[in-house]
């Protein structure tokens, strides 16, 4: 029997996930649930706060993983592994998670398997799209700025990365700056929707630089200072704002990109891919920035729904999978002892 039916779990941030995902032997996937319960205990704080976020994680993560069992129709058992993120994370959500699968996994006798938060941005596209190796993965979120050569699972080398915040981490900066609240990405997006986006020369990061790295912390102190200057803001000067930044935010990743583009080997006979993961890849200028990159040079892009850009366990779930058929399953007795990774 070559399908496997596995449980993930995933619990780094704020997010309280549980998925059920099937792979069969010829390496199509069924998401049979995808549970997420994201915590609105941090508003009053502009930002996760982790001793919340991991006491939180103990109270849903039961919960979801029942209701993700439930949905998938498989109470009664017939899960063959459990996988969860083991870092890189808040650690006390990845201990909650990572204890959460040890148990299930003890109690049923099943494989538990570590997953590389990372790893499972990096394969998301593959829950929906076909989506062949090699690829280059863009990978925006809260935490990473990444450009990442994709070759196999487990087969990743990595291009670029932020030489200071990460992507989404500017625009929580930005919205926080300017009162909006959080998560940021989405807030600034939506303010940025009455803006004009040409009324602020904000700085073009990096512009002269080689290689494929990033860089927000310039952008974040031109709008601060953008901000103070105008100080007290309308809402247009909000709106304004935004849109400059997201403007700017979205010609520098796609400028980065289009470097690593221009050096990625294709094999003979191949097109290029271009998959964008990770929270930030939900924001529409940037998505329609690089979709203009991508066509200009007879690439595909490709770009996960939404619901699976950001942090969810369904992902996390495909790359246990794909680590389970690659690699076999490891002996319980070793994967109980694991420690959370950086
Ligand atoms: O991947 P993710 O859910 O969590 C990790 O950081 O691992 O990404 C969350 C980040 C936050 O910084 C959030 O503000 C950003 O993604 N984000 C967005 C949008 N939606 C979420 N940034 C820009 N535009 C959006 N529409
Ligand atoms: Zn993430």
């Amino acid at each position: 029997n070559d399908t496997i039916t596995i449980l993930g779990i995933e619990t780094s941030c704020d997010e309280t996930a549980a998925a059920v995902l099937r792979r069969h032997g010829d390496g199509t996937t069924e998401i049979l649930s995808n549970i997420i319960h994201t915590q609105d205990d941090h508003a009053a704080f502009g930002g996760v706060v982790p001793e919340i976020a991991a006491r939180a994680h103990v109270e849903k993560a039961d919960q979801v993983v029942t209701r993700a069992l439930e949905e998938a129709g498989m109470t009664d058992g017939g899960i063959d592994a459990v996988a969860a993120t083991s870092g890189p994370g808040l650690i006390g959500g990845v201990m909650v998670g990572m204890m959460t699968a040890k148990a299930y996994a003890l109690s049923r006798a099943i494989p538990f398997i570590p997953v590389n938060h990372l790893e499972g941005h990096a394969l998301s596209a593959r829950l929906t799209e076909d989506c062949p190796f090699p690829y280059l993965l863009l990978l925006v979120s809260g935490g990473h700025t990444q450009l990442l050569r994709v070759d196999g699972v487990g087969r990743y080398a990595r291009l670029g990365t932020t030489i200071d915040d990460a992507a989404g981490e500017a625009f929580d900066k930005t919205a926080k700056l300017l009162g909006l609240g959080q998560p940021g990405g989405p807030k600034v997006q939506a303010a940025a929707e009455t803006g004009d986006a040409t009324r602020f020369d904000l700085p073009r990061p990096l512009l002269k630089r080689p290689g494929y790295d990033f860089s927000f912390s310039g952008l974040k102190t031109a709008v601060r200072l953008a901000a103070e200057e105008l100080a007290p803001l309308s809402d247009q000067d909000i709106a304004d704002i935004c849109a400059s930044f997201q403007r700017a935010a979205a010609k520098h990743l796609a400028a980065r990109t289009e470097r690593a583009m221009t050096d990625f080997e294709i094999p003979a006979g191949d097109t290029g891919r271009l998959v964008i993961a990770g929270g930030v890849a939900a924001n529409t200028e940037i998505r329609a920035a690089l979709t203009a990159l991508v066509d200009s040079k007879g690439w595909t892009l490709l770009v996960p729904p939404s619901k699976y850009c950001t942090d969810n366990a369904a992902m996390i779930a495909l790359a246990g999978a794909e680590h389970l058929v690659a690699e076999g399953a490891p002996p319980l007795a070793e994967t109980l002892a694991l420690a959370p990774r950086a």
